[in-house]
């Protein structure tokens, strides 16, 4: 058999239906972007999104979009997950934004919220350049391998104790491209 890239990624659980589709997602993805730029919208300067690298960034995307409010850009990297779906329940911190963020609003996008490991480093390392306010955007909260307590200001969706991937999350680098997100097995 042709060893294709079709056959690279094998299919997604649930016979390919995903458990949040492409359309729901950006409904709540609107709502959200209106409910940040309603919250910031007397903010004297822009607002700085921190995106979480890699699987953030299509959620980011589409928030910054659906934002009616000036807004930078900014990027962190941590890894807490391997190449497989299982924590190492450690985190590294690879990459720090480096524009000042002495007295700026930012709002952390991340895109899903597990242990609450990764948050939390990340969280510390923000807090330390005193920003005049730090909140927190997670397009998915998996509230049942919570280890340590993790205020989401924004959430997009409560999902079930499943993996899942698409919409910029991956198992093993693959499936960021899938629209919806599907729970994998
Ligand atoms: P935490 O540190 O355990 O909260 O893990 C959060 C990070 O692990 C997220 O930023 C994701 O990159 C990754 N992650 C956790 N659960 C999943 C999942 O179900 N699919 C893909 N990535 C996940
Ligand atoms: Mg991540």
């Amino acid at each position: 058999m042709q060893a294709g890239l079709a056959q690279l990624a094998p299919p997604v659980g649930d016979g390919g239906k995903p458990l949040i589709s492409a359309r729901r997602i950006a409904k709540r993805v609107r709502q959200l972007g209106q409910q940040i730029s309603q919250l910031y919208a007397d903010s004297e300067q822009p607002l700085v999104l921190v995106v979480v690298l890699k699987g953030a960034t299509v959620f980011a995307a589409d928030l910054l979009r659906s934002l009616s409010i000036p807004a930078e850009l900014e990027f962190v990297r941590a890894s807490s997950y391997g190449s497989g779906s299982q924590s190492s329940g450690r985190v590294k911190l690879a990459h720090m934004v480096d524009g000042p963020l002495r007295d700026r609003d930012i709002l952390l996008v991340e895109d899903i919220v597990d242990s609450g490991r990764t948050i939390n480093v990340i969280r510390k390392e923000l807090k330390s350049h005193k920003p005049a306010s730090l909140r927190l955007v997670a397009l998915l909260d998996r509230p049942a391998r919570r280890e340590l307590p993790v205020q989401i200001d924004f959430t997009g969706f409560t999902i079930p104790d499943r993996f899942v991937v698409g919409y910029g999350l991956d198992y093993a680098g693959l499936y960021r491209e899938l629209p919806g997100v599907h729970a994998l097995g």
